[in-house]
């Protein structure tokens, strides 16, 4: 079974209905393949391109419909419940496995692999305690960061503690979520880079460009592409998500987010097994979309060509940019920047500050082009 190829016309299953099933369903449906997402909200950005079964990811029975209903079954977001993670296993067919989110799903069995797979990983230990804490803080030196092992993202479910006093308060504020604790040297990185691989059943591995990724406020707010950092950097960075992968023995998409030192390290930060916000500049700047991609690699196709074919800088559309950005797709694309802006909706019903809405993938001949079209938009105001 798991060497088979799941063909066109087939369903595929999708747990979650936001952005990126919306984005992987439209890019499938190319290929001739059928949606299904389960989401609880209706009309979700899946939904509105696939079919949806309206109910709660952790919901049995739904679980069991979507099964019945689908040919192969792949998820969007890591914190899939286990139970529903098995069950699908049971009923369906999930070439990913329950294995590679219940590494993912905790920072330290993610660190784990990492490691095994040959990777460097910052200085780490395990926090059962405050006693723990101030013993590990001592270790590993202030700065260092407090995070919760399991459920956090976009920063949240992370403390930094700049001094001592911070101990105390950093562990009585994390350790309201009763899951385990993780601490970590900070890393005085020069950047921040990922790079996307996929693998699929029948072991083939392709990695996408390394795109270099600047947050505000914990956010992705810029992808660049290619990244601003040598060619031995970005040969080593592409060579370590594939080890990971490989090694990991992981199918479908793995988005390995990495810290570069001036020294030139890298070090892994987090791995994600699902398409990554990192990785949309892919759409219109790549071969082959990393959303493309994750649909071949689960349905066991033959991996698409991964070549850049034009520099990219990618820009996020959070709630509090959309009305703006939707002024640029009703009146005009010109700019006066050597710059094709391709603007991405999701269709969120509910538009707040910080939410992801959309993005913006500018091609053009430099990325310097990209940041300034940026810069003169005024939109993405006191941001770099
Ligand atoms: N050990 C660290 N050293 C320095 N910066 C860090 C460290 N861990 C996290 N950060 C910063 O915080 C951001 C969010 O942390 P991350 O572990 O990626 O969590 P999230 O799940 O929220 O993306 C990172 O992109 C990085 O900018
Ligand atoms: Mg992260």
């Amino acid at each position: 079974m798991s060497q088979s190829v799941i063909r066109p016309g087939s369903t595929i299953g999708v747990l979650g209905g936001g952005q990126l099933g919306r984005m992987m369903a439209l890019a499938g449906s190319n290929l001739g393949y059928r949606f299904i997402a389960l989401d609880p909200t209706p009309e979700s950005p899946c939904g509105q391109v696939a079919g949806q079964i309206v109910a709660g990811y952790s919901d049995q029975t739904a679980a069991r419909e979507l099964a019945e209903r689908s040919d192969v079954i792949t998820y969007e977001f890591e914190n899939v419940d286990a139970e529903v993670a098995a069950l699908l296993e049971e009923l369906s067919y999930v070439p990913q496995g329950s294995r590679l989110l219940y590494t993912t799903q905790h920072r330290l069995r993610e660190k784990r692999a990492v490691e095994k797979a040959g990777a460097t990983v910052a200085p780490y230990a395990e926090i059962g305690s405050e006693a723990d804490l101030r013993e590990a803080v001592s270790r590993l030196g202030i700065p260092c960061v407090l995070k919760t092992a399991m459920g956090g993202y976009d920063g949240k479910g992370q403390w930094v503690i700049r001094s001592e006093s911070e101990i105390g308060p950093a562990y009585a504020e994390l350790s309201k979520a009763g899951v385990e604790l993780v601490l970590e040297q900070f890393i005085s990185f020069v950047k921040e880079i990922s790079v996307i691989a996929a693998r699929s059943p029948r072991g083939e591995i392709k990695t996408f460009p390394v795109a270099e990724n600047i947050h505000v406020d914990n956010i992705l707010h810029v992808s660049i592409v290619p990244a601003r950092v040598n060619e031995k950097v970005q040969q080593e960075a592409e060579r370590l998500a594939a080890n990971i992968a490989e090694s990991m023995e992981a199918v479908g998409l793995l988005a390995v987010e990495m810290f570069l030192t001036e020294d030139g390290e890298i070090y892994v930060n987090e791995l994600a097994p699902r398409p990554h916000n990192s990785g949309h500049y892919t759409m219109e700047a790549c071969a082959t979309s990393q959303f493309e991609q994750h649909v071949r690699a689960v349905c066991n196709l033959p991996l698409g060509p991964t070549k850049l074919r034009t520099p990219v800088v990618m820009v996020n559309v959070l709630g509090e940019h959309t009305e703006d950005v939707e002024g640029i797709v009703v009146n005009s694309t010109e700019t006066g920047f050597n710059v094709i802006p391709k603007v991405h909706l999701y269709g969120k019903k509910g538009s707040a500050p910080k939410r992801k809405m959309g993005h913006i993938n500018l091609l053009c001949d430099d990325v310097e082009d990209g940041l300034n079209w940026i810069q003169q938009t005024n939109i993405w105001r006191n941001q770099n």
